[in-house]
């Protein structure tokens, strides 16, 4: 079966969309680009041009899109502040939704986006591609071995220096609410934990060129104990950290870091006498599923099942408004000075 797609939001990562529907047979079959919306036109026409999409509707307004085309799925690419007009429009009418992430802008949105996704009984899924990528899954294999015992802390690093321009350098917020969701997310996915509450100093350096919030350090706690703790800079220039952050994971039996690339050391204690016990490396699985190490292809396809089966994606809604409610939990705690419980 093949389903008609509707894009919203032509800008730049919507080519990051449509390359990977393309690359992949699989999606390249089931899916078929049928209209294109930007409040731009023009974007909206280069990006059919650049693509080969030559019978596409092609609009300013995605209410009208839809009802030209009858899609029966909404691929919604849009800035966070247009999601939530753009996901009840689409879900009102009869579409299964993916969004980019974040998932919403608020709190309250995001809540609103899981009744009417519930009221029109579709599937609504956030794009968290970055937990679709080989080094996560990994990540998530050892832990769930038990090879390094059981966790009790998980450290990233995140230190890079982006010129972007566009929205980012003038939105609130702009490491917690753009980027940090990813880091965020995966830790909740790697230890399998429920994060409960939340410490944050969000700054805008000195020397950043962003508008506000270019910095978080925040400390989380997690269900049994665990502790997550994030250290991120959007203007930190000089040698970068990784765009996945540079990792540290804490077991009861050893430790595993990850630079955030291919350099993956895991370790249980070794056998010296003395104060210090040494060292005995482990080894850290391959993923067990090629097939979920391939970012927003792996979303999509796992979004794509979910219609298919009736069962709920990886990353629904439900799910990723956790990930959401550590961004909005940090960006709470930063505002009142103090740690802030995290809604269950
Ligand atoms: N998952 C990732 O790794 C990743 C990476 C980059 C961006 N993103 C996300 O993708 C989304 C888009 O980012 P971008 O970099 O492509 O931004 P962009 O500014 O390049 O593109 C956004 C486009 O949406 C259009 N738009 C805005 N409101 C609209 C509306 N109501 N209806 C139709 N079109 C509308 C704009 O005209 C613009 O062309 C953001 O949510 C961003 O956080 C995700």
């Amino acid at each position: 079966m093949t389903y008609s797609v509707v894009l919203c939001g032509c800008g730049a990562m919507a080519k990051g969309w449509l390359r990977a529907v393309q690359s992949t047979p699989d999606l390249r079959d089931a899916l078929r680009i049928v209209g294109l919306v930007d409040l731009n036109e023009d974007v909206a026409q280069a990006l059919a041009a650049e693509f080969g999409l030559a019978d596409v509707v092609i609009g300013t307004d995605l209410q009208t899109v839809l009802e030209a085309t009858k899609a029966e799925i909404v691929f919604d690419v849009v800035i966070p502040a247009a999601r939530h007009v753009v996901v009840t429009t689409a879900l009102a009418h009869g579409c299964h939704v993916l969004s980019e992430k974040p998932m919403a802008n608020s709190m309250e949105e995001a809540a609103d986006l899981l009744k009417a996704a519930a009221k029109a009984g579709k599937i609504h899924s956030v794009v968290q591609n970055r937990r679709f990528i080989s080094g996560v899954r990994r990540m998530h294999r050892l832990v769930e071995s038990g090879a390094i015992g059981d966790i009790t802390a998980i450290h990233c690093d995140f230190f890079i220096g982006p010129h972007f321009g566009g929205f980012r350098e003038k939105m609130d917020n702009v490491l917690l609410l753009d980027m940090a969701i990813h880091t965020f997310d995966a830790a909740r996915y790697v230890s399998g934990k429920t994060p409960l509450s939340v410490y944050c100093l969000e700054t805008n350096p000195s020397g950043s060129w962003y508008a506000h919030g270019a910095s978080a350090n925040a400390v989380f706690r997690f269900s049994d104990d665990v502790v997550f703790t994030y250290r991120g800079s959007w203007c930190a220039e000089g040698e970068r950290t990784s765009w996945e952050s540079a990792w540290r994971i804490v077991g009861t039996k050893g430790m595993l870091t990850w630079d955030g690339e291919d350099g993956f050391k895991a370790s249980v204690a070794g056998s010296e006498d003395g104060l210090l016990r040494g060292f005995a490396p482990v080894e850290v699985p391959p993923p067990s599923r090629d097939e979920e190490t391939h970012g927003h292809a792996s979303v999509i396809a796992d979004f794509l099942d979910a219609i298919r089966t009736g069962r709920a994606p990886e990353t629904a809604g439900e799910d990723n408004i956790r990930s959401l409610a550590m961004v909005f939990g940090a960006i709470e705690s930063a505002r009142l000075g103090r740690s802030v419980e995290l809604a269950a």
